[in-house]
């Protein structure tokens, strides 16, 4: 004999559709009733084999407690519905009172603002922009720039050495990290023909003791002009421009004799300290001049080494200059060695 207790089946009935907290959650409930498996289609079933009367009656309280079920879910999900579409209102709610949050810009490196200006101003004068490699050979390095194995003058550019199992080559000898942009000068007339003017940037390495005004890598910009009738007076006269556009102000400058074995005659040229106009301070260390190049007349022993016949009247200029030296002439820095620190402090200033 099945029996129904509507009320107590609508008390647990609304206990668990209240339970739901979400449309699948509702759902379960749904068919735990009305599935096939369900507690009211199993009843349902059951109604053809009982006699007329107690099927009507049992077929009315199934039917009323189907329109109770029905309005108690559909509030349900409704108000599960509505509850989320708040949740994506509340997550998509924009405060606009809040402070935003800020997108840090980089900034160029002194070193790179620098190499550009000293570019752009070369390049106002007719100079083409090249560059070679950072590991050389003893060939391009040393031999080829009138540097022979045990001339003293090696020592003046102590580096660091590829190590290899290999015999090196005895043309172009062991493989190290250039002590000089000087060897660019080199690459470039083994396959240019005069006339041209190129200037070189690049990294360059020495193997040093560090200190304010040394550093075992840095920069140098080389400069190479080769032509007919070229004097110490077109080197002159372009220095002293590139330099006044660069410094933005007419700038001193001194040449001093000195030696390097691929010019001659050769150079160090000297500016007037930015800073202090010859008095003397920490960014000249007291000098009251500040070294910034090595510079000279291009040898004829390197023409030769490159295959340009010095008799047919070639004859050129070139220059190494050191940008760290231009930039802490420039921005007034008095230790080389803030340059690769990666202090911002010092970074965030340019
Ligand atoms: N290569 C030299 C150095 O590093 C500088 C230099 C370049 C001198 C070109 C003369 C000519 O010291």
């Amino acid at each position: 004999m099945v029996k129904i207790d509507l009320k107590s089946l609508k008390l647990k009935a609304k206990k668990e559709v209240e339970k739901a907290q979400n449309l699948k959650e509702l759902d379960l409930v749904f068919r735990s009733y009305f599935g096939p498996e369900g507690k009211i289609g199993a009843l349902t079933k059951t109604l053809k084999k009982l006699p007329e009367r107690k099927r009507k009656t049992l077929g009315k309280k199934i039917n009323e407690f189907k329109e109770f079920f029905q309005e108690i879910v559909e509030k349900k999900a409704k108000e599960i519905k509505e509850k989320i579409e708040r949740e994506i209102e509340e997550k998509e709610a924009i405060d606009i009172t809040l402070p935003g949050k800020k997108i840090k810009a980089g900034s160029l490196h002194p070193l790179t603002l620098v190499c550009q200006k000293v570019e752009e101003i070369f390049q106002s004068m007719g100079f083409s922009i090249v560059e070679g490699p950072e590991i050389e050979n003893e060939w391009y390095n040393f031999d080829a720039l009138n540097i022979p194995k045990d001339h003293p003058a090696r020592d003046l550019w102590d580096t660091f050495y590829i190590k290899s199992d290999r015999k090196p080559p005895k043309k172009t000898g062991k493989l190290l990290l250039r002590t000089h942009t000087s060897p660019v000068q080199i690459r470039f007339m083994e396959k240019n023909f005069p006339p041209f003017r190129i200037i070189a940037p690049g990294r360059v390495f020495r193997h040093e003791a560090t200190d304010a005004r040394h550093e075992i890598n840095f920069y140098q910009v080389e400069g190479l002009m080769v032509d007919k009738n070229i004097s110490v007076a077109n080197f002159k006269a372009i220095l002293q421009e590139f330099l006044n556009k660069f410094f933005e102000k007419n700038v001193k400058i001194r040449l001093r004799p000195s030696y390097f074995p691929f010019t001659e005659p050769s150079f160090e040229v000297d500016i007037l300290c930015i800073n202090c106009q010859g008095k003397g301070c920490s960014i000249c260390s007291g000098e009251g001049w500040i070294e910034l190049m090595g510079a000279g007349m291009v040898h004829p022993n390197v023409f030769k080494n490159v295959g340009i016949l010095p008799s047919e009247g070639w004859q050129g200029f070139a220059f190494g200059l050191g940008l760290e030296r231009l930039a802490m002439a420039k921005y007034r820095i008095n230790d080389i060695r803030l340059f690769y620190s990666s202090d911002l402090r010092f970074l965030q200033q340019f």
